[in-house]
This record gives C-alpha cells, sequence and structure tokens, in this order.
C-alpha cells in the first residue's frame, strides 16, 4: 500500500510540519558529501559557532590503528562559557535556560534563565574551588533531576575539573567502585532525591559508599529537607558553603583535547568502563547535532526525559541544547506519577515543542490507553525524538499518531555513551521516516556493515555495525585505561570502531539496528553487562555459578534472565529467590533487578568450560527448536534439564 507520497506504507512523511526545517533532503547530500570529502573545511565550519580563545588550525587528526583521535588540537576554548556566557554576552540573558518541573505536580515549577544559570554556575564553581577542586580534579555528581546537577556539572568545565556523573539509581557499591575508578576526591550530592513521590536516599548512598572509599569532601544540596547525618570535615551544606563566594569566576582556558567527562558505562566484560570525552570535539558535536537532528527553533521548548545520569542527559538536556542558547525542560519525576498521563500534562503545561523519550516509555505508557494522551492539549508539540534502543513499529506507530496525531515528524537516533551523540538519524525535512529504522548516517559519520569474518558488506546486508572514521565526539579513551580501550572498540575489527551492535542495511541507506552482539543486553534503554549481573550473583554465599543472558520483554525491550546455579547443600526456594533479586538490586541498582531466575544443577559448557551463552540465550526466549550445534557440549543432558526447568516455571 502506498501513501499521497506514493511511498510504501510503512515510509512516512509529514511534510507539513517540516516546513521551514533548517536540512532539506537536498543539503543534506550536499553537507552530508561535504563533510567526507572535505571533512577539515566542514568541522571548522561547524565549529565557528563556538567561541575560541585560541581558534584551531589542526582539525582532524586521527588514526584506527593505532589509535590516536584527536580533533581540534591546537585550539582552545571552555564549553561552559560557551554554553552559558556567550548568550548572556550576546543579549540573550533574559531568554530561558532551564524550565524545572518537579517530582510533584503541585510543587514549584523553577524558570532560570541565561543570566541567572551564569549566576548559579558561578557560585557552585567557586564553591567547588572553596571546597579545593581545581583543574584536572575528578568529581563525581550524584545528584537527583534538579538543576543543581547541570549547575555542578557547568562548574566543573567552567574550573576544568573532570566531571564523572552517576545515575541516582546507583547502589553504593557502584558509587564506591567509579569513585574508586576515577580517583575522585570530591562528590556532589543532594540529602534526598524525589521520584514518583519517593524518596531516594542519596547521602545515604554516598555514606555507605565513602565507608569502602575515601574522598575529601562531600558537598551536599538540600533538596527535600529529610534527615541525613553530616560528617564534620568532610561534608558540607551547598547553601552554607557558598554563602558568601564571590559573583565572579573566570572560565578556565581548556585546551581542546582536555578532559570534560568520565562517564561509566556497562561492557561485555569486567566492571564499567570510564568513557573519556574530550572538550572541543565533543562541545562542536553536540552543539551541531543538537542544532540539525532537533532542527531547534529559537524561543521553544524543548523536553529531553532522560536523566543526566546517562550520557543522553549530558549531551542532550545539558551541553546540547544549552550551547544552542535553547530552553531545556529537567523533569525531576517519572512517566506515571501521579498518573500516567504525567509526560503530556507536562507537555501542555510548559507548551513543550520538542519532546525525546525512550521507547521502552512509549510502550509503558501505550498500554494505558490514549485516553491519557487525548486528554491533553498537545498542539504546541512540533517534533517527536526517540532513543535508548530500536523502537519497534508498533510504538512508533502509536507515538506518532497518537501522541503526534500523525501530523509531525517522529525522529529515531542511534548513538552510543561512546559517540558523544547522534550518529544515525532521520533528519526532519531532509529524511523521509521508516518506522523501526534509526535511519541514515548524521554529517561525518561513516557506518559500514562488517561480517563475523571481517568482510566488509556492500548495499542490502546485514552485519555487525562499524564506523569508519573519526567524528568530533567519539570518546578519546577508557579512563586509566587506554588499552581497554583499544581492545574493547578497534581490535575486533581492525582500524574499525567496533559499536557491539548488529545492523542491517536496506535497499535506500536506511540502517534498522537489530540490537546488540556482544554480552550486553538493553534493559529500558540502559546498558547492562551480563558480567556485571553475573559477579553480583556469585558474591551471594550459597551461588556457586551464574550465566545472565537477555530475553525479550514486552516493555524493557529486554529482561535480565539469570541461570543460577547453587552451592553444594543449598536447595531452590521462593524465598532465595527473591533474595537473590534483592541482592542483585542492593549491589547494582534497581535497573540491575533480575526479571527472571532459573535454578539449575548446571550450565551448559564446552569440554574446555565456556559457558554456551547461544543456548542459554534460546532457552531463556522460549526458542527450543533453535539450539544450533550441541555437539560441543561436555555433558548434552545439561540442556534437556534446562529446557525442562523453563517449562515448568
Ligand atoms: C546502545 C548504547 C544513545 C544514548 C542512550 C543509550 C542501543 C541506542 C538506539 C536506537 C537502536 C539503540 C544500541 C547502542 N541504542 N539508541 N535509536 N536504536 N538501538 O546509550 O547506554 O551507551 O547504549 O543502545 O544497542 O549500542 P548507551
Amino acid at each position: 500500500m502506498s501513501d499521497a507520497h506514493g511511498h510504501d506504507e510503512w515510509v512516512v512523511r509529514p511534510a507539513s510540519a517540516q516546513d521551514g526545517a533548517n536540512c532539506s533532503a537536498e543539503d543534506y547530500a550536499a553537507l552530508y558529501s561535504r563533510s567526507l570529502d572535505d571533512t577539515d573545511a566542514f568541522w571548522a565550519e561547524q565549529a565557528e559557532r563556538l567561541d575560541w580563545i585560541t581558534v584551531p588550525s589542526t582539525i582532524a587528526d586521527w588514526s584506527f590503528d593505532p589509535v590516536r583521535i584527536k580533533w581540534f588540537e591546537d585550539g582552545a576554548l571552555n564549553i561552559c562559557h560557551n554554553a552559558v556566557d556567550r548568550h548572556v554576552e550576546a543579549g540573550r540573558g533574559d531568554a530561558l535556560a532551564l524550565i524545572f518541573e518537579p517530582d510533584d505536580p503541585a510543587g514549584e515549577v523553577r524558570r532560570i534563565t541565561y543570566a541567572e544559570l551564569k549566576a548559579e554556575v558561578i557560585r557552585m564553581a567557586n564553591t567547588l574551588k572553596k571546597l579545593g577542586v581545581g583543574k584536572g580534579d575528578r568529581v563525581t555528581i550524584y545528584m537527583p533531576m534538579v538543576p543543581e546537577g547541570a549547575y555542578a556539572m557547568l562548574a566543573c568545565a567552567r574550573i576544568g575539573a573532570i566531571h564523572s556523573v552517576i545515575f541516582g539509581g546507583f547502589s553504593p557499591e557502584a558509587i564506591a567502585g567509579r569513585v574508586e575508578d576515577c580517583r575522585s576526591d570530591w562528590i556532589v550530592t543532594a540529602d534526598e532525591g524525589l521520584r514518583g513521590g519517593k524518596r531516594i536516599p542519596l547521602k545515604a548512598n554516598v555514606d555507605a559508599a565513602l565507608e569502602k572509599v575515601p574522598a575529601k569532601g562531600v558537598l551536599v544540596l538540600r533538596h527535600t529537607g529529610g534527615d541525613i547525618t553530616m560528617r564534620e570535615g568532610r561534608d558540607h551544606w551547598y547553601h552554607e558553603l557558598s554563602d558568601g563566594v564571590s559573583a565572579e569566576c573566570p572560565c578556565e582556558e581548556m585546551n581542546a583535547e582536555d578532559p570534560l567527562f568520565i562517564l561509566y558505562t556497562s561492557g561485555s566484560t569486567g566492571k564499567p568502563k570510564g568513557v573519556l570525552h574530550t572538550t572541543g570535539g565533543y562541545a562542536v558535536w553536540t552543539e551541531t547535532t543538537f542544532r540539525y537532528v532537533f532542527d531547534y527553533r529559537p524561543g521553544e521548548v524543548y523536553w529531553c526525559t532522560a536523566d543526566i545520569g546517562w550520557v543522553t542527559g549530558h549531551s542532550y538536556i545539558v551541553y546540547g541544547p544549552l550551547l544552542n542558547g535553547a530552553t531545556a525542560l529537567m523533569f525531576e519525576g517519572v512517566p506515571n506519577y501521579p498518573d500516567h498521563d504525567r509526560f503530556w500534562a507536562v507537555c501542555e503545561k510548559h507548551k513543550v515543542n520538542i519532546f525525546y523519550t525512550a521507547p521502552t516509555a512509549i510502550r509503558a505508557l501505550m498500554r494505558e490507553g490514549d485516553s491519557h494522551v487525548t486528554k491533553h492539549d498537545l498542539s504546541s508539540l512540533r517534533l517527536l525524538g526517540s532513543v535508548g534502543e530500536p523502537i519497534n513499529p508498533e510504538a512508533w506507530r502509536w507515538y506518532h499518531d497518537t501522541v503526534g496525531k500523525g501530523a509531525i515528524p517522529v525522529i529515531d537516533t542511534w548513538w552510543q555513551t561512546e559517540t558523544g551523540g547522534v550518529m544515525i538519524t532521520t533528519l526532519p525535512g531532509a529524511h523521509d521516516m521508516k518506522p523501526g529504522s534509526a535511519g541514515k548516517p548524521f554529517f561525518g559519520v561513516c557506518p559500514q556493515l562488517v561480517g563475523n569474518e571481517g568482510e566488509v558488506l556492500e548495499g542490502a546486508a546485514a552485519g555487525n555495525l562499524c564506523i569508519t572514521r573519526s567524528w568530533p565526539g567519539q570518546a578519546r579513551t577508557v579512563y586509566g585505561d587506554h588499552d581497554r580501550f583499544v581492545q574493547t572498540y578497534f581490535s575486533t575489527y581492525k582500524g574499525k570502531y567496533f559499536t557491539g551492535d548488529g545492523c542491517r542495511r536496506d535497499s535506500d541507506g536506511y540502517y534498522w539496528i537489530t540490537g546488540r552482539v556482544d554480552d550486553v543486553i538493553n534493559v529500558s534503554g540502559h546498558r547492562m553487562g551480563t558480567a556485571e549481573v553475573e559477579s553480583a550473583l556469585v558474591l551471594h554465599p550459597k551461588v556457586s555459578e551464574a550465566a545472565v543472558v537477555g530475553y525479550p520483554h514486552d516493555i524493557k525491550g529486554q529482561g535480565i534472565y539469570c541461570y543460577v546455579t547453587l552451592m553444594e547443600g543449598d536447595e531452590p526456594s521462593d524465598d532465595l529467590y527473591s533474595e537473590l533479586r534483592q541482592w542483585v538490586r542492593k549491589e547494582i541498582g534497581p535497573i540491575a533487578t533480575p526479571d527472571h531466575l532459573h535454578f539449575t544443577p548446571a550450565l551448559p559448557k564446552t569440554r574446555s568450560g565456556k559457558i554456551m551463552r547461544r543456548i542459554l540465550r534460546k532457552i531463556a526466549e522460549d526458542d527450543y527448536g533453535a539450539l544450533g550445534d550441541t555437539s560441543t557440549l561436555a555433558d548434552p543432558g545439561v540442556v534437556e534439564s534446562l529446557i525442562d526447568g523453563r517449562q515448568n516455571r
């Protein structure tokens, strides 16, 4: 079936809503070619939108074999100046930078102009300095979704400190591991967070983490006013310590390749990696991608529902929007509190124009019925975005038809913590949309599909997604472990950046991400290393062995399925089942809570002792017909008993 534009039914182009878009199909073609043929000129031009203390004369300087990635190498700038002061100096101090919508819909909305943002960031920056924080120091930020979280990030950037934001849902164990890994002496937190009416004990979690690792100072924002303990000499109330600090704080001059932040993300092996982003390339990348991908127009209200604890919050709540002088909404709460219409109520209340969320939220809200959407006036919406995992066509349709009234574009955006910003997307105005496809490469991005033997696949094909050329926003290293960076991303296919994702390219050149091909699972748009969950499980005294895989989950995209072998003499029980779930939750955080535990006397292993995850994945998916070759198993009987265990659950 074709629509009025003669496209197949799954190709959608609401042209009316794209009128005036800053990039037409012709523009895209021309700019994309130029970004590859004349890379330096293209990025030098994009970089001109920022204020540089020293304008870079070298633009791209990179190699993937050996690995060496530098952009704007001899340039100097400060990203906080660019995101904040620059707009004030240009006479836009009265424009709104942030709108804060609290967890409680009756709570106080805060509207922060660029001039106010500058004053707040300076206050935070001088308070950090007062604590002793200096250029190059790592500062851990463990904050609720309140403007002070953004102030803390920008304040670090202002004084040249490296921020490491930890999502407020992570456990004390996880905090300790990250603080230790980057040897961060300073922590910025709040008494408590608020999510869906529940209090999150942020300061208590920090206290528990600091029993395991030392810290010189903890800066505490009073947010809920809840009871907490303050340790003399180490802990400081923000409102007290910031009292009387100077209203001036110069922006530190940073080399383009000076570190901006570390963000921990899960990999297929070992503990989370501290992905490091630097200043100049990240600034240019987030400024440019935000401008084109969201087609932002002055005065519009933009809302990304992510948390600043994830890269989406870094790039598309804080840096991308603010570098563009945009108005970004920060929401403290959750989609279903006080009711399932909260997202739409907030869109109506703040006349949101651009809305960016994750498929898992769309699926959860879709299930609650259309009335939650239709009772709100969503006529301000102009653009809808999706990120975090492949969006299934059904969810895409609902988002497009019910939320967008069939009249505005839905753009998908594929990227990763390591890519710093959007890599594959449908640009509004330029591309037709295909529900479920991430779209086409952004400027400067060279995707390549590679077969398992390393062969390059041309045309319509499916394979492992690699990127063959560097782009400004690319991560530079894994903090403190450059070998791991090289190993993880550049060794599977030599000379290429390997994303870890499987992908199909259709005959129109659209990319369709099929999911991770490594031992990473995607739970509600969040990356989880199966190895991390396994390590947490085997820490329990009754667990002898564990193997964790993902399986399809209606709402979360993937659920966490854990095969558990108990110690000799220990028996499975309902109590142990809940105890182990709680245990993982406590070790890592609520997002890692197993969805299903499968007790088994043994795991399928090869004769050399390697766990055959392929089989475990198939059984978790209830796909028993396709177990493939089991002849290399040390004990083929294990498989039957696993299938039995699955069917009797
Ligand atoms: C992984 C990266 C990008 C910020 C949020 C997640 C998956 C992400 C999409 C998308 C299909 C997607 C990939 C990727 N992913 N966006 N639009 N379509 N898959 O960042 O935690 O670093 O996870 O998320 O598997 O590798 P992250």
